[in-house]
């Protein structure tokens, strides 16, 4: 069975995916991994985003192996390329510009989505921008997240917070969050939009455990 989760970033997906992934014993496939490990070694290799015929080559050889286990990066990298573990400076706020510029790239993008197939064989939940509309049409269950800027940037900063003290001004991750929807929605290759047959799932105000019921609620009985 897929589950497929879409939603802007910091609409919660990834706390609620994995969460649904351990109970059900799935796994959990977060496709932004994909266009962060490119970013990463992109920039590591010193690869602008607006030198796509490098991007691409570089696309074709990069192993990257992303973690489906829901407790990855609690026990085991939940990324690595080519052998290296790149889990940490894949959620770097650093790279956001190049990351979301990187991810508007169609060559880059259709390189991607077999890789993105592959590791969602079986049963598992799959977190993205188009799983519904794209990866997987077929989903057996399609949820669209959304909140509000406001509230997305206030889980962003806690995330961080978490995650290592980070010393990220507000300012900063607004302008993040807001210059990657709109580059997310405005792309002309699979933009961010619910699927037709999306459940929409408005995560303002609830908290996780209330998000995680209403969705366990919606899935098709297996
Ligand atoms: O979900 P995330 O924040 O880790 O995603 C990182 C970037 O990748 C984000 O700018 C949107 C892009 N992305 C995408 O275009 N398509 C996906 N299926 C997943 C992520």
């Amino acid at each position: 069975m897929i589950i497929a989760i879409d939603g802007p970033a910091g609409s919660g997906k990834t706390t609620i995916g994995r969460m649904v992934a351990e109970r059900l014993g799935f796994a959990l496939v977060d496709t932004g991994l994909f266009y962060r490990a490119v970013t990463v070694e992109a920039r590591r290799r010193g690869i602008g985003a607006g030198d796509v015929t490098s991007l691409v080559q570089m696309v074709g050889e990069l192993d990257i192996d992303i973690n489906t286990s829901p407790k990855a990066g609690r026990d085991s990298p939940l990324l690595t390329i080519d052998g290296r573990d790149v889990s940490r400076e894949a959620h770097d706020p650093a790279i956001a510009m190049e990351l979301s510029q990187i991810a508007q790239l169609p060559d880059v993008r259709r390189l991607l989505v077999e890789s993105q197939r592959r590791s969602a064989r079986g049963d598992a939940v799959v977190l993205g921008r188009d799983i519904g509309t794209v990866i997987f049409p077929d989903a057996d269950v399609k949820f669209f997240f959304t909140a509000p800027a406001a509230e997305r940037v206030a889980r962003r900063r806690r995330e961080l917070d978490r995650a290592r003290g980070s010393a990220t001004p507000d300012a900063v991750l607004e302008q993040e969050i807001e210059a990657r929807d709109r580059a997310d929605q405005e792309r002309e290759v699979a933009p961010l939009r619910a699927a037709s047959d999306a459940i929409i799932v408005a995560t303002e105000g609830k908290s996780v455990h209330q998000v995680f019921d209403e969705v366990m609620a919606r899935l098709p009985k297996h």
